[in-house]
């Protein structure tokens, strides 16, 4: 199915399950009702594919939004679901969406899922009570960064951040990769870097088969609301200097291209992109769901 569809976003949601909404210590569990906010981006571009969405959830933490599964929020999880094989780890558990879409998979043995709200892990082990992928998950309660040190897995996917390109990911990955053995290093909002790079052509990297697949498909997908294709409302986000230090904090191989131009921007882009700008305060925060 197409990520960039509101059908998967639909299908995604089922999938999760219909949880009641409900409150454990710190954590309380909302479904908001088909209404994205406007400055929410979607995933690899702006606006938002689907202004009206179907209800979601959401996971509050002390009133403030942790994760929910708008379709930006799904969307940035369907490479890391695909990748993952073997023996996972990953951190934090929010919604504990990732954890049972990779546990779900006939190709992953387990998921080790580092969550340092204690609160949070009370009231997924509550709300998923009986769900055969528990039997896969194993949660540990604590720092992720404390935590994640001689241990051996397949893959590891980074998911602690609240914001977009946080400034501890590179980091993260440095620590993480010389502490642990690891076969592929993953973290949220990696394959906005790539496309990134892609796009800008300064720097460009090592595409996984994953990473090829999405983007094929965002390529040729039409926005739901205007007949342009989603490269129309693509806007760098990601400087060049950054996408070399992630790329090489990650292990991700990777060429010099020519300078990015932003002459070659379309007049569409470049309003797109003094629009994210003038937006950073709000477009940088991951907090992107209200009712
Ligand atoms: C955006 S949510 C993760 C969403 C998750 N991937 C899902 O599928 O719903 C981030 C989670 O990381 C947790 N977290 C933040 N910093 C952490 C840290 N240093 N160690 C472990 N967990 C952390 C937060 O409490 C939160 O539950």
């Amino acid at each position: 199915m197409n990520p960039f569809s509101t059908a998967y976003t639909q299908a995604e949601i089922a999938a999760y399950g219909a949880l009641p909404a409900r409150t454990v210590g710190d954590v309380e569990l909302r479904w908001l009702d088909g209404r994205a906010d406007r400055d929410t981006e979607d995933y690899l571009n702006w606006p938002m594919i689907a202004r009206r969405m179907p209800r979601y959830p959401a996971l509050f933490v002390r009133g403030a939004v942790w994760m929910s599964l708008v379709p930006s929020e799904v969307q940035s999880c369907y490479v890391p679901i695909r990748a993952a094989h073997g023996v996972v780890g990953t951190a934090g558990l929010g919604l504990g969406y990732v954890p049972l879409r990779m546990a779900a998979k006939r190709t992953v043995k387990r998921v080790h899922v580092f969550e340092v709200e204690e609160d949070v892990i009370r009231w997924f082990r509550g709300a998923f009570a009986g769900r055969p992928e528990l039997d896969k998950i194993a949660i540990e309660h604590g720092d992720v960064r404390a935590l994640l040190v001689n241990r051996r897995f397949d893959v590891v996917w980074m998911d602690p951040y609240d914001t977009f390109i946080h400034p501890r990911v590179e980091e993260d990955a440095r620590q993480v990769r010389a502490r642990n053995s690891i076969g592929a290093y993953l973290f949220w909002y990696l394959e906005r870097v790539v496309l990134d790079a892609l796009q800008m052509g300064e720097v460009v990297p090592a595409l996984t088969a994953h990473e090829r697949a999405f983007l094929r498909r965002w390529r040729h997908t039409r926005h739901e609301l205007f007949a342009d294709r989603l490269p129309t409302f693509w806007t760098p986000r990601v400087p060049p200097d950054r996408q070399r230090a992630i790329f090489d904090a990650i292990g991700r191989p990777w060429r010099a291209g020519p300078p990015f131009d932003p002459g070659t921007l379309s007049r569409t882009q470049l309003d797109l992109l003094a629009r994210v700008l003038e937006n950073c305060h709000v477009t940088d925060d991951r907090g992107d769901a209200c009712a």
